[in-house]
């Protein structure tokens, strides 16, 4: 089982173009990611698998000061996070996995976006989701952003996914990410998503978005 996936070299210096490219409304989803938590009364927030920081900078750009922890096992994805917040005042970032988050301190909401469909088994995945979930006072919001669903649901949405890309693509590369969505990622079902998440301490997670094979939850921590 791999719990931890490294992105490196060019998958960290175009991680930002691809996935604009490949993951339409990504935007759309990440800007609205302050509003969807505005509610959320300690504003401690801790973002696992932050990668370049895409989600911390939505947060950092609001009127509401968020004080935000982000985590990622890539040094070449948090190096650009790093330099990235140099001057922004209430981020903290740390290379490595949730382990190595030493604080006693709880936060008060979580995300964890385009991470979970990279980590082999579902063992795997509830650790890390009950590891979250150990971390977060009770109430807190949690977002999810996953390739989420059976085989059969995960081939039919790549076809609606093709339908999205830009026209300009590489016809090779896009067939191969194709294949390598459908055949090497850990998609599971919403079904089992769900399960994992409530055994993880979370409320039923509510889906709020979908586009083609991207799913986005929210839950609670009980
Ligand atoms: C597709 S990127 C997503 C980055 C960011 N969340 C975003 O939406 O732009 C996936 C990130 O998950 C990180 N990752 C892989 N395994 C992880 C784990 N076990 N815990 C935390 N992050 C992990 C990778 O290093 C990578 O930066």
């Amino acid at each position: 089982m791999k719990s931890v996936e490294i992105f490196e070299n060019q998958r960290a210096s175009n991680y930002n173009t691809f996935v604009e490219t490949w993951i339409p409304n990504y935007h759309y989803f990440m800007n609205n990611l302050p509003n969807i938590l505005n509610d959320t009364e300690n504003k401690n927030l801790l973002v696992v698998g932050c990668g370049t920081g895409a989600e911390i900078e939505r947060f950092t750009n609001t009127s509401t000061s968020w004080k935000v922890t982000g985590i990622d096992p890539s040094p070449e994805m948090i190096s650009q996070a790093i330099e990235k917040f140099k001057n922004v005042g209430n981020v903290q970032l740390i290379e490595g996995t949730i382990d190595d988050i030493n604080s006693a301190e709880k936060f008060g909401a979580a995300t964890l976006l385009l991470v979970l469909h990279f980590i082999e088994g579902i063992e795997a995945k509830f650790d890390l989701l009950k590891s979250i979930s150990a971390k977060l006072e009770s109430n807190a919001p949690f977002v999810l952003l996953d390739i989420t669903g059976t085989k059969q649901q995960i081939k039919e949405n790549l076809k609606i996914l093709s339908h999205l890309l830009p026209t300009n693509l590489d016809k090779e590369d896009v067939k191969n990410r194709l294949y390598r969505i459908e055949n090497k990622l850990h998609a599971i079902s919403e079904d089992q998503l769900k399960e994992i998440i409530v055994k993880a301490g979370f409320e039923t997670p509510t889906r709020f978005f979908q586009n083609s094979i991207y799913m986005g939850w929210i839950t609670r921590k009980r």
